[in-house]
């Protein structure tokens, strides 16, 4: 899979993979803020942004691979910290499954690592049938856009609003449908957690209504070399609503894997 992606700064590499329905648009102020220091990969995975569109359904492991696949292409063998936001932190955590040594740290923000409810999927499922059936994004738009933020951003900040509704916008129904029959069958990977050997930062926005922070919690206790960043100010998208916060915490991170 041919994937769009960013490709900024120098030295070592951070992948930032990024939620659903949205693109590698949601990483501008990490691609500014710590494309400085650091290289900042930032791909569209498959059916978001500028990347193609396949048919079927996007599991999380395909998605995985697609991004291994981008670091071959760029002759990358090393092994890299890899960060996901939500969907992007469900591909993080496979590929920290299916590809352990080409992970050095996991930044893992606004997610989880539980698998779907049975209502949950099934939601899903009416989710994007609905979606190709109405061959429009609108109804996914107007049911996420008010979950996505803290209310401060909702109210205050619509610079920081638009920006994502466009994108979400912009989302082919096929994409969307692909993300969520992926996302519903993703694997429950709470058991994997104390296994995972490499330094992990857990990010979280403290108004997450998605993933929210006891979810985080857990998931930071679960893994041996965690630690736990809450972001005020934020919701379910806090590097992008509260990125001065969101990428110190980022920041202090990277560097404590120098040591
Ligand atoms: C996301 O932000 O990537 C999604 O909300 C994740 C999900 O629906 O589980």
């Amino acid at each position: 899979m041919d994937l769009a992606f960013a490709d900024q700064g120098p030295g070592p590499v951070v992948v930032l993979l990024h939620g659903f329905p949205l693109s590698r648009a949601m990483w501008q102020e990490q691609l500014s803020g710590i494309g400085s220091t650091y290289r900042v990969i930032a791909p569209d995975l498959r059916g978001h942004g500028e990347s193609p569109v396949p048919e079927g359904v996007y599991t999380m492991d395909a998605m995985a691979d697609d991004v291994a696949e981008l670091l071959e292409t760029l002759e990358i063998s090393g092994p890299v910290v890899i960060g996901g936001l939500s969907m992007g932190g469900y591909v993080a955590l496979s590929l920290m499954a299916r590809y352990p040594t080409r992970v050095r740290a996991l930044m893992l923000m606004d997610t989880r690592a539980g698998a779907d409810t049975p209502e949950a999927a099934q939601g899903r499922e009416a989710t994007a049938k609905a979606v190709l059936a109405a061959d429009s994004a609108l109804s996914v738009v107007d049911a996420m856009l008010p979950r996505l933020f803290c209310k401060m951003t909702l109210e205050q900040r619509p610079e920081r609003v638009e920006p994502m509704k466009a994108v979400m916008e912009k989302m082919s129904p096929q994409g969307i449908a692909g993300a969520l029959r992926g996302m519903a069958v993703r694997p429950d990977r709470r058991g994997e957690l104390p296994k995972i050997a490499v330094p992990t930062l857990v990010l979280v926005g403290e108004d997450d209504v998605i993933a929210p922070p006891t979810e985080a919690k857990a998931m930071a206790a679960a893994i041996p070399h965690a630690r736990l960043e809450v972001v005020p100010q934020g919701g379910h998208l806090a590097p992008y609503e509260n990125p001065s916060v969101a990428n110190a915490a980022i920041l202090r991170f990277l560097k404590s894997l120098e040591h």
